[in-house]
């Protein structure tokens, strides 16, 4: 039975879903956060990696509150590039173990208007985006040979409030809300993006990879879609990024192209319409999901 050690898999919203995919495949999943010691100690996480003796190290832990990095960036660095950064050395050292690590849509910004590839070079505007993309290169430096990193984007599913959930929530007490119409990503379901990394893990894929779901939407257009599934009366008021001033810059278009996960899956990542039904209709339980909302 292969082994998978998950950082974040306790709590965090993609953590979460891998443990429960890596189970129902058959592995044995164990889990580290916060509660278990402080992953900023090196001597505390080397144990923990010589404990457990994973095939496979999982890291969803992340620093993820945008605008709240803008104010602590080196708290944000801390946990997006040193701890992955410590993890690769940690694994290289071992000599034993691949490592599955995360990034984000936020390493793009700039004017575009079709999906960025792999092969993109990235420029963040925030400094969350600068601190995952300091973790990326750190990975992907400092263990080349038994490391990938799946870029991922605008998250929902259960286990940790998100954005669905948040306008959904704020639907149930008002009868009118304001979203963002012109900003344009890549809704993914974090149940399917669990598969697709579980496949990755299982090939020991090297190097970086997209992970969404098919399509594009604002983030307009992805509330609007969760109302109308969940029948609510709520009105939706588009408005511009400027009438809503955030700490953070984020990208205007931010489609990340997956036609390299399309080639090794043997088909394209379903388009998260049809997931955003599956876990509105299968999964989520209004109310119910504690943790941070609006995180990215
Ligand atoms: N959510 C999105 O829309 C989105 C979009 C693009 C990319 N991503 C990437 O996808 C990955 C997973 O994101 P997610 O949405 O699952 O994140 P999340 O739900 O916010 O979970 C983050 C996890 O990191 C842990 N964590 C944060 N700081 C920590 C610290 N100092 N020490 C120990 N644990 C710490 C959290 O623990 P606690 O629960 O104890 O705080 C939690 O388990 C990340 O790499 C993120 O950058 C996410």
């Amino acid at each position: 039975m292969a082994k998978a050690l998950i950082l974040g898999g306790a709590t965090g919203l993609l953590g979460q879903a891998l443990q429960r995919v890596l189970t129902a495949r058959g592995w044995q999943a164990e889990t580290l956060g916060r509660a278990d010691g402080n992953l900023q100690d090196m001597a505390f996480l080397e144990s923990r990696l010589a404990a457990v003796d994973a095939d496979v190290v999982f890291n969803a832990v992340a620093w993820t509150q945008v605008d709240e990095a803008e104010e602590h960036p080196e708290e944000a660095l801390l946990v997006n590039r040193t701890l992955p950064d410590a993890l690769a050395r940690i694994l290289k050292a071992r000599g034993r173990g691949h490592l599955v690590h995360f990034s984000t849509d936020f390493v793009f910004s700039g004017p575009r208007q079709q999906p960025w590839t792999e092969e993109d070079a990235p420029h963040p505007a925030s400094v969350y985006g600068r601190t995952k993309l300091a973790g990326e290169e750190a990975v992907l430096r400092g263990l080349p040979e038994r490391a990938c990193v799946v870029r991922t984007a605008w998250l929902f599913g259960p286990g940790r409030k998100n954005f669905v959930e948040t306008i959904l929530e704020a639907c149930r007490r008002r009868d009118a809300i304001s979203v963002v119409h012109d900003q344009t990503g890549s809704p993914t379901y974090s149940l399917d993006l669990a598969q697709w990394s579980v496949d990755l893990a299982e090939k020991q894929a090297t190097g970086i990879w997209h992970a969404v779901n098919g399509g594009q939407a604002s983030w307009c257009e992805l509330a609007c879609e969760a109302i109308a599934l969940t029948a609510s009366p709520c009105r939706v008021e588009p408005v511009a990024s400027a009438q809503w001033p955030q700490k953070a810059q984020r990208p205007a278009y931010s489609v990340l192209d997956t036609g390299k996960l399309s080639e090794f899956l043997g088909k394209k990542p379903r388009p998260w319409p049809q997931a955003l039904r599956d876990f509105l209709f299968s999964e989520y339980v209004p109310g119910a999901q504690p943790g941070s909302e609006g995180a990215r």
